[in-house]
């Protein structure tokens, strides 16, 4: 007989684990919020009271944690950039979480990152720790649109930095949580993962805006050369909507497109972030924030094709302060 949700979790959970949510944000609150609908009980801690406030009342944890004693799982889900620049990631915040950790965390407990972290960074925490806490990553893939389907709950990647850290993560994330994972090694592995797969799918995006451009050029629709070319049975090119918004797209792939930029010389990420910007001029939005990490870029169509017209702007002629309306 297949348990639910409840059931699964009180039969793995006799031990009764003391959880402590690290950051209490988009990423922290759902967990406390799916811990809770599961029948587990956690604690919180964040550096802004009002995250903390937000929580508690929702009553999705118990009450703010005021130190880090005593917990057998410590969750961390705390912002990895720079608040002022969501290019920059910023880790300082993890590290000293591990310090912290290191003086008053549980002996033997599992410090599970939520949060996305550049690779090596969960080594280093294993590092500060002196392997006295077991330390797995388990990149978070929530979806705010769809909740139900890819929220906390949908299929993760875990990986341990050691074989003890990822079996302690399994118990917790799949037998406790009850989330479906795929268990990868070494920890590198998941460090990429999260970013790899957002600049994968702002790539499959990007194509899209290009050939909704072109289509626009052309006086062609683009929609249904779209939907013709997804009745192959390995092909489906995404809609163009209004530019790739969001806060994990950019940022993610501009992370990848950092590390790719240190190995090879030209980036299919770089491109795809000017088709990304000449896009958003094209349909009237607002240029993205990276922007003002590219080139400018200067693109016409084909002579005779549209007599020379700009595919998108922008070019040498638009200043940035122009574009950023
Ligand atoms: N939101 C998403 O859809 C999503 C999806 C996948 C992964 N992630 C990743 O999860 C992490 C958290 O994302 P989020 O969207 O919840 O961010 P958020 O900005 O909504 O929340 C982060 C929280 O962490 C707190 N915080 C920051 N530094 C702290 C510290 N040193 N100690 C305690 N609390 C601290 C902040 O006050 C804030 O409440 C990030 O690494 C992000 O990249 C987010």
């Amino acid at each position: 007989m297949k348990l639910n949700d409840k059931q699964h979790t009180t039969t793995n959970n006799q031990e009764n684990k003391k959880i402590l949510i690290i950051g209490l944000g988009q990423i922290g609150y759902s967990n406390a919020e799916y811990m809770k609908s599961v029948g587990l009980q956690a604690d919180g801690f964040d550096i802004s009271e009002k995250a903390v406030a937000r929580a508690l009342s929702a009553g999705v944890i118990q009450k703010k944690a005021e130190s880090f004693r005593g917990y057998d799982c410590y969750i961390i889900c705390i912002s990895t950039h720079l608040i002022s620049d969501m290019f920059v990631p910023y880790l300082d915040g993890v590290y000293d979480i591990a310090k912290r950790l290191s003086v008053e965390g549980t002996p033997g407990a599992l410090v599970g990152i939520d949060s996305t972290i550049p690779r090596g960074t969960a080594k280093k925490i294993l590092e500060i720790l002196g392997h006295r806490m077991h330390v797995a990553h388990v990149p978070h893939r929530y979806c705010a649109g769809d909740r139900d389907e890819h929220g906390v709950k949908q299929m993760r990647v875990l990986a341990g930095c050691s074989n003890c850290c990822k079996e302690k993560a399994l118990n917790f994330y799949n037998e406790i949580l009850g989330i479906p994972v795929h268990i990868v090694r070494p920890i590198e592995i998941a460090e990429l993962c999260k970013t790899v797969e957002n600049a994968y799918r702002f790539l499959e995006i990007a194509f899209a805006e290009e050939m909704k451009m072109v289509c626009d050029n052309l006086g062609i629709n683009f929609d249904d050369l779209r939907e013709a070319i997804n009745t192959k049975w390995n092909i489906k090119i995404h809609r163009a909507l209004e530019g790739i918004g969001g806060h994990c797209l950019p940022k993610d792939s501009r992370m990848v497109f950092e590390i790719n930029r240190k190995y090879i010389n030209s980036s299919l990420l770089e491109a795809a972030q000017k088709i990304d910007w000449q896009y958003r001029t094209h349909i009237g939005q607002p240029i993205p924030l990276y922007a003002d990490l590219l080139e400018p870029v200067n693109v016409r169509g084909e002579q005779g094709e549209n007599d020379g017209k700009e595919i998108g702007l922008p070019n040498a002629s638009y200043t940035q302060a122009h574009l950023r309306r």
